[in-house]
């Protein structure tokens, strides 16, 4: 497929989704909810792209069978949390290889100040991280990822931001360097709940050790899941009669899991006469009733490998074919010459 020029470019949706282990409701409710919901809208697998950033990865994960198994629960809990192949395009970042191409065509027309000004590399070396290039280079691949497709919508949460707006400066820098429009300016856009809160009421996040897994670790009963998730929650000391705050951790998480009884029973809650156990059971219950059913969605996702191989392989053709067809103007402008194909 020709993809049209640049000043007229594919409405696309894309966003890249680093494979972490065990997703947490704030995964869910941050991200992957928006995700699915935008495949409904987007108008069609075309214009709607999303991939398992395997080569991000790389930045922190250096043990193969490790990553392929991270690669492959990824794609399992996509799938089994909605994501649609009829709907979106779904795909590994490394069957398309030319993404680290175009990577490396963008930090030759980028000066490395604006990847120092990076927040999260920044956080992560203040922290103690030992930055390797990857890590230091991390915006300018994943700015390859979206300018690659022409993206034109970046669904991320608020920690991504930046990193899309280096994307579309990288963008500017290429199309200046080279005097011609080829790449487009992306636009980030953040989900309706960027932020939920984790059972600490900080931000739900694996690296603070606050989260609620969407599937429970293997073997662990509803019981412990309750002691050790539900029952947790963090709340200050206010006593059934207290008037309670509505936009507390336990209201917000209620609010996501269970909307319309959330509402219903936020009145009461204000005026006091509830305790916060009543509260965490009702988010028990409402949790159960999301991700039961889901449980067992996928465990029988897991179990059939060729429909999970068979999607990712389609989607790589597709999003292969977009990525060529950009990366041919990209080195026709820039002069980089392949043999003939
Ligand atoms: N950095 C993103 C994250 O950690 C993942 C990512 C990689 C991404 N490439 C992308 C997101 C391109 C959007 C677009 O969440």
């Amino acid at each position: 497929m020709q993809e049209p020029a640049p000043s007229r470019p594919v409405a696309r949706v894309l966003s890249g989704i680093q494979p972490s282990g065990a997703l947490h409701l704030g995964n869910y409710f941050g991200a992957i909810q928006q995700h699915v919901e935008l495949q409904e809208t987007a108008g069609g697998r075309d214009h709607a792209f999303y991939f398992i950033a395997n080569y991000h990865s790389l930045t922190t994960v250096h043990d193969g069978a490790h990553l392929r198994a991270l690669t492959r629960g990824a794609a399992i809990d996509y799938l089994t949390l909605g994501l649609d192949p009829a709907k979106a395009t779904f795909f590994r970042q490394s069957d398309v290889p030319e993404v680290c191409e175009l990577a490396w065509m963008l930090a030759c027309c980028i000066g490395k100040g604006l990847l120092e000004r990076a927040h999260s590399y920044k956080d992560k070396t203040a922290h103690g991280v030992e930055a390797s290039m990857g890590l230091f280079c991390y915006p300018v691949l994943m700015a390859a990822d979206i300018l690659i497709y022409r993206s034109t919508v970046v669904p991320v949460g608020k920690d991504q931001q930046q990193h899309v707006e280096m994307a579309q400066d990288m963008a500017q820098s290429f199309n200046a360097a080279f005097g011609k429009q080829v790449l487009v300016r992306p636009e980030w856009r953040f989900s309706k709940s960027p932020t939920v809160p984790g059972l600490d009421g900080a931000k739900m996040s694996k690296s603070y050790n606050n989260t609620i897994p969407l599937f429970l670790p293997d073997g662990m009963t509803e019981k412990q899941a309750w002691k050790t998730y539900f029952a947790a929650i963090k709340t200050d000391s206010k006593g059934v009669d207290d008037p309670k705050d509505p936009n507390d951790a336990l209201m917000m998480l209620y609010r996501l899991l269970a909307p319309a009884e959330a509402a219903e029973f936020e009145p009461i809650y204000v005026r006091g006469g509830v305790g916060y156990g009543e509260v965490k059971k009702r988010i028990h219950v409402a949790y159960e009733a999301l991700f039961a059913p889901i449980r067992e969605r996928r465990a029988k996702i897991a179990a059939d490998e060729a429909f999970v191989e068979g999607v990712l392989r389609e989607g790589a053709a597709r999003a292969r074919a977009v990525a060529q067809s950009v990366m041919d103007d990209v080195r026709d402008v820039s002069g980089i010459v392949l043999a003939a194909r």
